[in-house]
């Protein structure tokens, strides 16, 4: 598996199995096992996916050492202020099973943010958490938040696909050097994403499928994919990507694809009230 270097040089494998709304206590164990068989090295989960204890034990039964597994999880935003992440960091941990996090990330940019991040760069520092990083910051919320920051972010966890390129804020992350991680990298299923004649035309010449030519593409922009899928074929397929190459012509024709709309804006209080009310334990 390919890596990416952050800019605190630890290394993120570049495709990510994400477990987004699959079930616990059964689902997403099988799926992170199957996951882990398929050749995925990075699993992405959150406390927010009230999954991270079928993960711990799908790393654990996997046989796989601990130290070449990449675990992301992130803090639900009941948990954050100062004291209630420390506690909530524990918690994942526990949940996990394991001592330390590979990556974990602020959920939702929402709250008292800046006190959960404070927990976060201590945890950071005694490294329980080997990278930190963010989620779901466009750039406004980047201004607001960065200068209350001592640790610089490794990631920040957006909307990206083909439909949805983040150009703006891409910018502002490079410049930070905050690698970019893409959920819904494949537009969450999305049939017009996935039959669009200029990804079809590129999946007949390089024998691929749709999802593999946006997984690529998403590779070669620079930015970590965490693709989901439950079905063992395509789950293989998605990480199945390094053995061909988008010409810079084909790259262009896949940039030409952004509507620069992404279908979640993180600045809509809405999203925060409807956010704010899952409550994920007492
Ligand atoms: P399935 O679980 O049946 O494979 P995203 O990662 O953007 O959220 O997209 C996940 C959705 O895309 C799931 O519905 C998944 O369905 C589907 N999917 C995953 N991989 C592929 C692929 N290579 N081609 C088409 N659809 C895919």
């Amino acid at each position: 598996m390919k890596t990416f270097e952050l800019n605190n040089k630890q290394h993120i494998p570049a495709v990510g199995f994400g477990v987004f709304m699959i079930p616990n206590d059964g689902p997403t164990y099988d799926a992170t096992l199957a996951a882990l068989k398929a050749g995925y090295r990075h699993i992405d989960t959150a406390a927010g996916y009230m999954n991270e204890s079928d993960v711990g034990k799908a790393i654990k039964d996997s046989g796989i050492d601990r130290q070449d597994i990449f675990i992301t999880s992130k803090l639900w935003l009941q948990d954050y202020g100062y004291e209630n992440a420390k506690k909530g960091i524990e918690n994942s941990l526990r949940l996990l099973g394991v001592d330390y996090i590979d990556l974990y990330l602020l959920h939702q940019p929402y709250g008292d943010y800046l006190g959960a991040w404070k927990a976060l760069e201590e945890a950071y520092e005694e490294g329980k958490l080997k990278s930190i990083g963010i989620s779901n910051i466009t750039v406004n919320l980047w201004n607001q938040f960065k200068d209350g920051m001592k640790v610089m972010p490794a990631v920040n966890q957006v909307e990206f696909n083909p439909f949805v390129q983040q150009r703006e804020l891409r910018k502002v992350m490079d410049e930070n050097h905050i690698l970019l991680e893409a959920w819904y990298p494949l537009g969450h299923g999305n049939k017009e994403l996935l039959e669009n004649p200029v990804i079809c035309e590129l999946a007949d010449k390089y024998h691929k499928n749709a999802g593999q030519i946006i997984l690529r593409w998403i590779y070669q922009e620079g930015v970590i994919s965490l693709p989901k899928s439950t079905n063992p074929e395509r789950m293989k397929g998605n990480i199945d990507i390094f053995d061909f190459e988008l010409n810079a012509q084909e790259m262009e024709k896949m940039r030409a694809l952004d509507t620069g709309k992404p279908t979640h804006n993180p600045e809509d209080p809405a999203n925060e009230v409807r956010l704010s009310q899952l409550k994920i334990h007492d």
